[in-house]
């Protein structure tokens, strides 16, 4: 069961890798995106996030700066056995976009959209040594629930890549776990 509850939060990070070919936001400023988000919404088509996705809370990411322009990603999640976290270093490739390494090979992050102040649009790639590419896209929101017009462009960028409503949660309500905090 342990195991279970580790890779509940783990997919959303470790199913992906590569492609720095999707545009970011236009003068994206890592400063502005640093602090608390919740993760209000994923899509992907990983088999293991498919597999579980629908047992799994709002996870809460912490974003902050690292002196090398790095961008630290710490995460935070509620399962039966209390809070769960992990953190992954951003490496800055170019405006935008970043790449962290792990296990299961390199992923390229892509902050799509954002304004800073009320929701951020990230895409993640992942392309396995011996398997399709995988993509995984995730709606933070400084609060835990985002408007219908978010909403909406969230899905339609999902669906560009199509993939369709079974490949996407909103996450429920969880009791919080604040990365750092436990
Ligand atoms: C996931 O979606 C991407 C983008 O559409 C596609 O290139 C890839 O083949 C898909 N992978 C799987 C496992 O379906």
């Amino acid at each position: 069961m342990a195991i279970l509850f580790q890779i509940t939060g783990l997919v959303l990070f470790l199913c992906l890798q590569v492609r720095a070919d999707i545009p970011a936001q236009k003068d994206f400023k890592p400063d502005k995106i640093t602090g608390k988000w919740y993760s209000v919404a994923a899509a992907s088509n990983c088999t293991e996030f498919l597999k579980m996705k629908d047992s799994m809370t709002r996870p809460i990411i912490l974003f902050q700066n690292e002196p090398d322009n790095s961008l630290k990603c710490s995460i935070a999640y509620m399962t039966p056995k209390g809070c769960q976290g992990m953190s992954f270093s951003y490496k800055f490739v170019s405006e935008g976009h970043y790449t962290y390494t792990d296990p299961r090979g390199n992923t390229a992050v892509t902050f799509v959209g954002t304004d800073y102040t009320s929701f951020a649009l990230e895409f993640a790639a992942t392309v396995p040594k011996n398997g399709q590419k995988i993509i995984m896209i995730k709606l933070y929101g400084r609060e835990k629930s985002l408007p219908k017009d978010v909403r909406d462009q969230f899905e339609k960028f999902v669906f560009g890549f199509g993939l369709n409503k079974h490949h996407l949660i909103y996450f429920p309500d969880a009791e919080e776990c604040v990365p750092g905090t436990f």
